[in-house]
């Protein structure tokens, strides 16, 4: 079963939203955050924001992990931020910023979201880098490198621009992230309790920074010519 990876269309997006309820049915802020549940009315708003951001916001990368064998289905997704050059303008610093979705718990969403941005501002600023904001696959294809994939994708695109990569990992991310030469920056920790539910949840900052290893064969280049 051949996996692929892909630049996402507009059209992927209502199949996008619906692999992301799917990868984060098990997390335990899922009812934290949209106690809602997933109405009709959230999902639509979300594939609309989507659709917006796809429009407005050049730095947003949607790509896509397609397996051959079915049929061409979206079996992963990430979503990257490709602050570079002029881009460098889409970065967020508010931490104040609402999150209001239909179904959410706006309190909740505002220091669990505020929380991480908070830290990602204080540790980038608005310096160049590739964010990773998104990543998820299909849990009846978890395991087969769709993951390692993604986050292949946009490390690779820092490496030639010579800009860090970050993410913020969740549980299950961390061991993959680990995996694919990311290091632990900081640590954001959400309590649950405050919010009705047990115990609290940790995202971990990381950073993966750009080889360097070109930069010395050039530069030995030089020496020997
Ligand atoms: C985190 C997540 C995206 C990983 O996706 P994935 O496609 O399963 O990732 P990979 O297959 O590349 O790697 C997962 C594991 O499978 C292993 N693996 C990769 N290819 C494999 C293969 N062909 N056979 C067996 N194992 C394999 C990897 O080594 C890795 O092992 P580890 O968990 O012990 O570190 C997925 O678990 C997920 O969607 N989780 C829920 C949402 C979430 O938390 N997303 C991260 C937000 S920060």
């Amino acid at each position: 079963m051949p996996l692929k990876l892909l630049t996402a269309e507009p059209g992927d997006i209502p199949r996008i939203v619906q692999l992301e309820d799917e990868a984060f049915a098990d997390s335990p802020l899922t009812p934290i955050l949209f106690p809602g549940g997933k109405s009709q009315d959230s999902q639509d708003t979300y594939v609309e924001n989507l659709l917006q951001q796809w429009q407005d916001n050049s730095a947003s990368r949607t790509i896509k992990v397609i397996d051959t064998d079915l049929d061409g289905e979206i079996i992963a997704f990430a979503r990257w931020y490709i602050f570079i050059g002029d881009d460098v303008r889409f970065i967020k610093t508010d931490p104040n910023e609402r999150h209001n979705m239909p179904g959410s718990n706006e309190a909740a969403c505002n220091e669990f979201f505020g929380g991480l941005l908070k830290i990602r501002a204080r540790i980038l600023g608005r310096n160049p880098h590739c964010f990773l904001s998104t990543l998820c696959t299909d849990p009846q294809h978890q395991r087969r490198g769709a993951g390692t994939m993604l986050i292949q994708w946009g490390c690779d695109i820092a490496q030639k621009h010579g800009v860090p990569s970050f993410l913020e990992a969740s549980p299950a991310g961390l061991p993959v992230y680990q995996k694919s030469g990311f290091e632990e920056v900081d640590r954001f920790v959400f309590n649950l309790e405050k919010y009705g539910g047990e115990g609290s949840r940790v995202n971990v900052q990381m950073i993966k920074y750009p080889e360097t290893a070109s930069k010395i064969v050039q530069n030995d280049e030089k020496l020997q010519a």
